[in-house]
C-alpha cells in the first residue's frame, strides 16, 4: 500500500480550516507492520480514515495495487479491515450475531462465515463471550469483538486506529501478538498509536506524525541513530513544541 502526499483539510465554518494531515507519504508492504506514532490531535485518525475511504482526501492519494482511493473506493474497501474507537457496536447484539451480520454484508457465504468465526474466535480467545450481549462485555472483550468484525472478510490490508487503547497488558499483548501473526501471514498492517512501547515492540517501521506532518520515518534503530536518542520517547519529545505554542 502506498500513501502519496496525503493531505486533509477540514472546513469548519467559513473562516476556520484545520489542516489535519499535511503531505503525508509512506508505504507498507505485505508482511510488514507500519506505525503512525503521534500525540493527540496529530492527525492519525484522519489519515487512517482517508486510507480506509471513509474520508475523501483534500489532495494526494492512497494506492493498493492497481487501485486508488479516489477512483476505486469499493475495491479498496473490500481489501481493507478498518478498526477505530469511533465505531460503536450496538449493545443489544452478541459478538456472534454481529460476526454473521457483517459477514453477510461482505457477501460471504454461511460456510465462509462459520470458518472465519472459528479462526478469529480461537486466535483472539473469544469463545467465552461470543453469545453475551455487547452491553455486558468488558472493554477488552468489546475491542476483541470490534477487531474480529473488522476482519471478518479476511482483508489483505489491516488498518487499526489505536488498537490497544484502554486495554490491560494481557489483552494488549494478545492484540499485538495477533497483529504480528497477521503480518507473518503476509498481511499489510498499518496501526496508529501514541504508545511508545507498543510502537517499539510491534512496528517494523514507523512514521512520527506531529501536527499532520511526518517528522521522521524508518525502523527503530535508524530513527534513534538519526536523532541521537536512546529511546523513542526522547525522539518524540524532541518533535513536540512546548505547551502553549500549539495553535491548532
Ligand atoms: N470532523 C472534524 N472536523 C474538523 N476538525 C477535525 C475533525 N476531526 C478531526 N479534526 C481536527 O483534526 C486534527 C487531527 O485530529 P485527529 O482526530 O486526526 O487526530 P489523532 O492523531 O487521531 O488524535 P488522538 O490521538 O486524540 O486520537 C485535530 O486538530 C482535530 O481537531
Ligand atoms: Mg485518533
Amino acid at each position: 500500500m502506498r500513501v502519496e502526499h496525503l493531505t486533509k483539510v477540514y472546513d469548519s465554518g467559513s473562516r476556520s480550516q484545520v489542516k489535519a494531515v499535511d503531505d503525508v507519504t509512506f508505504h507498507c508492504e505485505p508482511g510488514e507492520i507500519f506505525g503512525l506514532l503521534g500525540p493527540n490531535g496529530a492527525g492519525k485518525t484522519t489519515a487512517l480514515r482517508c486510507i480506509s475511504t471513509l474520508l475523501k482526501p483534500t489532495s494526494g492519494t492512497v494506492r493498493v495495487g492497481e487501485f486508488n482511493v479516489l477512483e476505486h473506493e469499493k475495491e479498496i474497501r473490500a481489501r481493507i479491515g478498518f478498526l477505530t474507537s469511533e465505531m460503536k457496536l450496538d449493545g443489544f447484539f452478541t459478538p456472534d450475531y454481529l460476526m454473521g451480520y457483517f459477514g453477510r454484508l461482505n457477501r460471504m457465504s454461511r460456510k465462509e462465515i462459520e470458518a472465519r468465526k472459528e479462526i478469529l474466535y480461537d486466535e483472539l480467545r473469544m469463545e467465552e463471550f461470543i453469545h453475551r450481549k455487547i452491553e455486558k462485555l468488558s472493554t477488552g472483550m468489546k475491542q476483541k469483538t470490534a477487531i474480529a468484525i473488522s476482519l471478518v472478510h479476511d482483508p489483505e490490508i489491516i488498518v487499526f486506529d489505536e488498537p490497544t487503547n484502554g486495554l490491560d497488558v494481557i489483552t494488549s499483548r494478545a492484540v499485538t501478538d495477533f497483529l504480528g501473526k497477521q503480518a507473518r501471514q503476509g498481511k499489510t498492517v498499518v496501526v496508529s498509536t501514541h504508545n511508545m512501547s507498543v510502537a517499539e515492540k510491534l512496528c517494523d517501521r514507523f512514521g512520527i506524525l506531529v501536527r499532520g506532518s511526518i517528522m521522521d520515518m524508518g525502523a527503530l534503530e535508524e530513527v534513534l541513530k538519526r536523532n541521537s536518542a536512546d529511546s523513542l520517547e526522547d525522539v518524540f519529545f524532541g518533535y513536540i513544541l512546548p505547551a502553549g505554542e500549539d495553535d491548532r
